[in-house]
């Protein structure tokens, strides 16, 4: 996910489009850039590597000004954070700012390649600034012309900000799967922006574009249309928000703000890698192709905190559908007991910043040993990247708060991904179930979204027990790891014990923990060890524990002996640890409030650990 913001007005674009890209630095913040037409009508760029305040400098070092200009704070998904790569990219007169993966870059690339456009940048997004300007030689009109018919060239996702220096009185937003706003300012003054933060210190006046709308600024007014060139008519509305309210979208935490943005950050993961209908997965960056693939003798995960929870979820579906198999240890002991791994074993390292000490240290020792390893991470260009053979990113954007959420879910739907494809390379997975399960994996987004409405009653369950001691949380089988990061989400932001706890072993002595002062949410979707979930409900009530079932609205069985159910959309039992995770996620958060602690940074904790 990355920042995007475009100026055309009175003011100094300069100031206005620095100030909008510290607002959206939450959005990405590995390279920032900015380009203003200055008063020779030429284009002056200033790009760098890192965060925000080293563009500042370099445009201390050499100002820029001009009244039409546009910024961009990156979240790198192509090409590593470089100031090359930074945008904005420019072809000609024409310069682009980005945000989305524009899918069939390659073959555009290729195409403009033979063209005689040369490229500066691994990105994808100057892909688009070339086919603009190709597009005035092949008798585009004018730039609304050119953007119009590159546009429809472009497959993938993209808010895209668009000027060119010849035209110093137009500016084009355009928008498919990626956020884009229209701020309206004063006289013949208006924002374009990834999100309302960016602007909203000048005007609280904005017009939220739809996917598909194009909207050209241009002598004074604006005109939105589809990219037919319908005029389409967008409601104005007035932003109640304060700025910093803003930054968060109006919720009230970056973890609440996380939770929800869970459906689009599997939309994002996924693109590109699965289609509907079809069996294959593409992960084009692991690293390995099928030959190397199929002599994987060993699975060694590797992973800490929520990580490691992913990780053992991992398991269950590499070794279920590629049978291959599959270890799982922890970053922080793993090279503590001369592991034996070697040739033939390949080592997955799952970690949302790729910067995780405990984790790098067993990927080393590993790799010492002669194992191959790729990582599933979040952050491009983190350490682990770098020292990988091969990455799956996921694509869950920047996440802020501490407890992660997006990124834990984005990590299942990767692991999830590696195991079709391992699946399929090594003749594990037929065509036909491969189908059936990408087809239940892009159904997914849209689960997510149902459990997010039973919101209310996660709610309910957070104000019973937001004072309980204890928590005890219990599943089975794919589930068990979600009791474990259940759990683990609700000591960290809430502060209160709890555990997680394979719920087959609770008669082996943890039972007797249990009283009427226990809440214990237990795991008990439809699936294959339902029954026994449900006995050990029974032995739980049996000694008055309190129990809170997480379960479908029809699971009258599971529904009948908890006191309190939390209702979840029905979902395919492989792939319920992902939907399962987010009333967890949204009970901690709750309960987190209720306790007033400080639920985006929890005491005693970090983002990332980056120490032993
Ligand atoms: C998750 O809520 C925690 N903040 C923590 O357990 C985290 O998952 C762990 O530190 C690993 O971090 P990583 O994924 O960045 O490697």
């Amino acid at each position: 996910m990355c920042g995007i913001i475009g100026y055309l007005g009175p003011q100094d674009a300069v100031g206005v489009i620095m100030d909008g890209l510290a607002r959206l630095e939450y959005r990405g913040y590995d390279s920032a850039g900015l380009v203003v037409v200055d008063p020779q009508g030429e284009f002056a760029v200033r790009r760098a590597q890192g965060k925000l305040a080293n563009l500042a400098a370099k445009l201390v070092e050499r100002p820029v000004s001009g009244t039409l200009g546009m910024g961009h704070t990156r979240w790198a998904t192509h090409g590593r954070p470089s100031e090359t790569n930074a945008h904005p990219h420019l072809a000609g007169e024409v310069a682009v700012v980005h945000n989305g993966i524009i899918e069939n870059y390659l073959e555009l690339k290729n195409e403009l390649a033979q063209a005689g456009h040369e490229f500066s940048s691994e990105t994808d997004t100057e892909i688009a600034a070339h086919l603009v300007s190709q597009q005035f030689k092949e008798g585009a009109t004018d730039l609304e012309d050119a953007v119009r018919r590159a546009l429809g060239r472009i497959r993938g996702s993209y808010a895209l900000v668009i000027l060119d220096r010849r035209f110093p009185d137009q500016i084009i937003g355009a928008r498919k799967d990626s956020p884009l706003v229209l701020g309206l300012g004063q006289e013949g003054e208006y924002f374009l922006a990834s999100d309302v933060p960016a602007f909203l210190a000048h005007t609280n006046r904005v017009v939220f574009l739809n996917d598909g709308d194009l909207v050209v600024i241009k002598g004074g007014s604006y005109q939105i249309s589809d990219l037919a060139g319908n005029p389409q008519q967008r409601q104005e509305t007035t932003i109640s928000w304060s700025p910093a309210m803003a930054e968060k979208a109006g919720y009230k935490h970056f973890m609440q703000k996380e939770i929800f943005e869970q459906p689009r950050a599997l939309v994002d993961t996924l693109a590109g890698r699965v289609k509907a209908g079809e069996a294959e997965v593409f992960l084009p960056d692991l690293g390995l192709d099928a030959e190397a693939l199929k002599k994987v003798r060993r699975l060694v995960l590797l992973a800490c905190g929520t990580s490691w929870h992913a990780a053992l979820v991992g398991k269950f579906w590499l070794e279920g559908l590629a049978k291959v198999p599959t270890e799982v240890d922890l970053g922080s002991e793993f090279r503590y007991r001369d592991p034996l791994v070697g040739p033939g074993d390949l080592v997955v390292a799952i970690s949302q910043s790729g910067e995780t000490a405990d984790t790098l240290a067993a990927v080393r020792e590993a790799t010492a040993k002669g194992a191959q390893a790729v990582a599933v991470c979040n952050v491009v260009g983190s350490t682990l990247t770098r020292e990988a053979a091969g990455v799956i990113y996921t694509h869950a954007g920047p996440e802020i708060g501490v407890a992660s959420t997006k990124a834990f879910t984005t990590q299942l739907v990767v692991l999830f991904l590696l195991a079709l494809h391992l699946g399929r390379v090594r003749g594990t997975l037929g065509d036909e179930r491969a189908r059936a399960l990408v087809e239940d994996l892009v159904q997914l987004p849209g689960l997510l979204g149902q459990a997010l409405e039973r919101e209310a009653e996660v709610v309910a369950v957070a104000e019973r027990f937001a004072q309980a001691q204890d928590f005890l949380f219990l599943g089975r089988g794919l589930c068990y790891p979600i009791a474990l990061e259940g759990a683990l989400k609700l000591k960290e932001i809430s502060y209160i014990h709890a555990e997680g706890y394979p719920a087959g072993e609770m008669k082996h002595g943890p039972i007797a923990l249990i009283d009427q002062e226990m809440p214990v949410v237990v795991l008990a979707n439809h699936n294959e060890v339902l029954e026994k979930v449900l006995s050990n409900m029974e032995e739980v009530k049996a000694r008055q524990g309190i129990l809170i079932a997480v379960t479908e609205s029809d699971n009258t069985a599971a529904c009948s002996q908890a006191e309190m159910v939390i209702g979840v959309p029905p979902c395919p039992s492989l792939l319920a640890p992902i939907m399962l995770t987010v009333p967890l996620q949204l009970l901690a958060y709750h309960v987190a409030v209720l306790r007033g602690t400080d639920v985006d940074q929890p005491r005693n904790l970090a983002k990332s650990v980056t120490v032993e």
